[in-house]
C-alpha cells in the first residue's frame, strides 16, 4: 500500500503570526484516526519552519516541510538555503521543481536533477512536481512533456533512491486558477507517470512511488480526486491556508 499523503503548500503567504495561529488550529482540528493514515505536510516559508514545528510538537501527527532548497552544499550563495540546513532542523520533505520555481526562477531539469540529488544526500524526501502549461494540453503534447520533465529531474536516480522520493503532478492550467483537472484527466496523468517509471525501474517500485495531485483541490473536489486509483494524495496551495477547508481535505483522503 502506498503512502497516503496530503501537503499543504503555503507558497509566500502569511505572517509569523497567522502561520502560528492556522498551525494551532490545525492541531486542534485533526482527529486522532486521521493521523495514522494519512501523512499530512505543512509546506511553509522558511523562517516559519521551526515556530511550526515547534508549536505542533512530537505527537501532533502532522509534519512540516519546506518548499525549495539550493543544489549546493555549502558556501557564497546569499540568500539560498541547502539540503544539509534543512537537514539540521529536521525537515523530512522538500517540495523540489515546482512550476512557480521553473516559470519564475529559471530552474531547469539539470538543476533540479542536482536539486534532487542535494536532498536525498541528506535524508530528504524530495516532493517532485511536474506538469504542462496550458498550451503544451491544448496542442497535446502534455504526456510528452510531464514524462520528459521525470526524465530530467529523476532518471539518473537508481531505485533504491527512486523509491524515497514523491511526485506530485500538477498542471500548470490548474494551479490557482479554481479549475481542476477532472478525475479522469489526473488518473490519466498519473497512470502515464506510474508507466513511465516501471518502464526504468520495474512495476515494484513504480508502484511504491506516492503520486500526489495539485492544482486547485479545494473540500468539494477533493474525494473525487483522490479516489482515482494513482492519485495517492494532493498538494494544496489556496485551500491549504483556511484550517477547517484544509481538515475536509485530509479527511477525504482518509476515507478512499
Ligand atoms: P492551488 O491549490 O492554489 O491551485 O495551488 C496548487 C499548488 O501549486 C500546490 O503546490
Amino acid at each position: 500500500m502506498r503512502q497516503k499523503i496530503v501537503a499543504g503548500n503555503w507558497k509566500m503567504n502569511k505572517t509569523l503570526e497567522e502561520a502560528l495561529t492556522l498551525t494551532a488550529e490545525l492541531k486542534g482540528m485533526v482527529a486522532a484516526e486521521v493521523k495514522g493514515s494519512v501523512r499530512i505536510i505543512l509546506c511553509a516559508p522558511f523562517p516559519y519552519l521551526v515556530p511550526v514545528r515547534n508549536l505542533l510538537g512530537q505527537d501532533s501527527g502532522i509534519l512540516v516541510a519546506a518548499q525549495n532548497c539550493s543544489e549546493h552544499e555549502a558556501g557564497a550563495y546569499t540568500g539560498e538555503v541547502s539540503a544539509a540546513m534543512l537537514k539540521s532542523i529536521g525537515m523530512p520533505y522538500v517540495i523540489l521543481g515546482h512550476s512557480e520555481r521553473r516559470q519564475y526562477f529559471g530552474e531547469d531539469g539539470k538543476v533540479l536533477a542536482k536539486k534532487i540529488d542535494a536532498a536525498l544526500k541528506h535524508g530528504i524526501t524530495p516532493i517532485f512536481c511536474c506538469g504542462e502549461p496550458l498550451e503544451v494540453r491544448e496542442n497535446n503534447g502534455h504526456e510528452a512533456l510531464v514524462k520528459k520533465q521525470v526524465e530530467e529531474g529523476l532518471f539518473h536516480l537508481d531505485n533504491a533512491s527512486l523509491e524515497k522520493v514523491v511526485i506530485a503532478y500538477e498542471p500548470v492550467w490548474a494551479i490557482g486558477t479554481g479549475k481542476t483537472a477532472s478525475s479522469q484527466q489526473a488518473q490519466d496523468m498519473h497512470s502515464v507517470i506510474r508507466k513511465h517509471l516501471a518502464s526504468k525501474y520495474g512495476q515494484g517500485t513504480a508502484d511504491g512511488i506516492p503520486i500526489l495531485y495539485g492544482g486547485s483541490v479545494n473540500a468539494a473536489n477533493a474525494k473525487e480526486l483522490f479516489a482515482c486509483p494513482d492519485v495517492d494524495g494532493g498538494l494544496v496551495g489556496g485551500a491549504s491556508l483556511k484550517s477547517r477547508e484544509f481538515t475536509e481535505i485530509i479527511k477525504s483522503m482518509v476515507d478512499v
